[in-house]
């Protein structure tokens, strides 16, 4: 590897100034670091809008945004802004998108084990849809709503029996799964059964999520089928067919298009004679290329003849997806854009384990140096969002950059947020 780092990798909105420094919608990368610090979050919002606006022109009124991929306020009025709906897996996801003023008619909640205070929660703020993962769960919204006469709207989760190529961490569509009623022993038919007889449920369609980071749009075609002709048989007016169109993070992969993905669903369900909502819920595909990393390089250790390591001052806090799944990401120093990276590392980070990898092998132009500031790209699905505080590390702060300007939408954490639960 000693080429550039490609465009494709990039946000959409990036351009590279004279001197070679990156610079994203318009804003120059040094100008954000002595703004903000280091390790920073920078997203292209134009990048967001224009995904989602794919998403919206794929499969229309309906889709939403999987909000575990990126969740604050902005990031829920912008793909509200959008014309997307809002999918949330926990109370807190739900409670921010209500914050940031996305209607409760615009969520949708999933989960394999929602809690009853969780439900009671849906129910209360009048969300939009539930998902319901168990039987467990029917009756649970069965007592939460007694005979008060009122019922919430619900999908049904199967299992549609697709094993898709992906991480075994994150397939989720195999007989074998926590998540949805299995298909291909009857129990997603009686879950149907079950729901739209109850009182309490306005039954509004079925929903299967096969995975993330999946490529093959024949998995995709082999879900929306099961889901098809689970969905004429009971004649309900709406199907999703959940996220997980995959997203390339190196340089030898490449991404399969929202519009692709839209297509091939789509036609399944159109020959299938399909005339429910057919809509699905992407979240990595919206945000993850929209954002990079920004670290500061704080020390450099040449092992001769093995390896170098380059450490920086994020690492799994950031970015647990390498120690988690084994993800492969890009390096590159933002400073020197167009330079050929011809030198090798390792980038580390500052945790105190061997595991706190982030780019097993990235490549560097030569004479990277400690103060450098240093990259990786598609960043903007997972890390954040999975982040964590060990080792009492304070969480980086997010940049949402448009036109020339850059605002702060999370800030970085300060030593008093450690102490916010901390009862003494
Ligand atoms: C039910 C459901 N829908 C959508 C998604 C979003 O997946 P992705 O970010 O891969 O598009 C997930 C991810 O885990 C999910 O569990």
């Amino acid at each position: 590897m000693t080429d550039p780092i490609s465009q494709k990798l990039l946000p959409d909105n990036s351009s590279v100034d004279t001197d070679g420094m990156l610079m994203i919608a318009g804003v120059r990368i040094d100008t954000l670091v002595a703004k903000y610090g280091t390790p920073l979050f920078v997203y292209d919002e134009a990048h967001i809008r224009s995904r989602c606006q794919q998403a919206v022109r794929a499969f229309g009124e309906g889709v939403s945004y999987a909000s575990k991929a990126f969740l604050c306020t902005a990031m829920a009025r912008l793909a509200y802004e959008e014309g997307m709906h809002i999918d949330v897996a926990t109370m807190g996801e739900a409670h921010v998108a209500l914050e940031a003023g996305v209607p409760a008619s615009h969520l949708v909640f999933h989960g394999n084990n929602k809690s009853t205070t969780e439900l009671q929660y849906a129910i209360e703020n009048q969300i939009g849809r539930i998902v319901i993962d168990s039987f467990d769960e029917i009756d649970r919204l069965e007592s939460l709503l007694g005979d008060s006469g009122d019922q919430i709207q619900a999908l049904i989760r199967i299992t549609p029996g697709i094993q898709a190529s992906t991480h075994e961490y994150v397939t989720t569509g195999q007989d074998d799964s926590k998540f949805g009623f299995t298909v291909s022993n009857g129990l997603a038919e009686d879950a149907v059964r079950r729901a739209a007889s109850s009182p309490c449920i306005e039954l509004l369609g079925i929903h299967a999520h096969i995975g993330s980071q999946v490529f093959s749009l024949d998995s995709f075609r082999k879900a929306a089928e099961v889901l098809a002709n689970l969905s004429n048989h009971f004649e309900l007016p709406e199907l999703s067919v959940g996220g997980g169109l995959g997203v390339a993070y190196l340089e030898e992969e490449q991404s399969l298009s929202i519009e692709e993905w839209g297509l091939t669903v789509k036609s399944v369900c159109d020959e299938a004679g399909v005339t429910a909502r057919v809509t699905s819920e992407p979240g990595r595909a919206i945000v993850a290329s929209s954002a990079v990393t920004l670290y500061s390089v704080g020390t450099i250790k040449e092992l001769e003849g093995i390896r170098t390591y380059v450490a920086v001052d994020g690492g799994m806090h950031d970015n647990p997806r390498p120690a988690l799944y084994g993800s492969g990401y890009e390096t590159f120093v933002p400073g020197r854009v167009l330079d050929s990276r011809t030198s090798e590392i390792t980038l580390v980070g500052k945790h105190c384990e061997s595991g706190d990898v982030i780019v097993s092998q990235g490549y560097v132009p030569e004479g990277l140096a400690v103060g450098d500031i240093l990259a990786t790209p598609v960043t903007g699905a997972y890390g954040h969002s999975m982040g964590s505080n060990y080792n009492k590390v304070l969480r980086p702060a997010v940049v949402f950059v448009n036109g020339g300007t850059d605002r702060l939408v999370i800030r970085r954490e300060m030593l008093s947020d450690l102490m916010n639960t901390d009862m003494g």
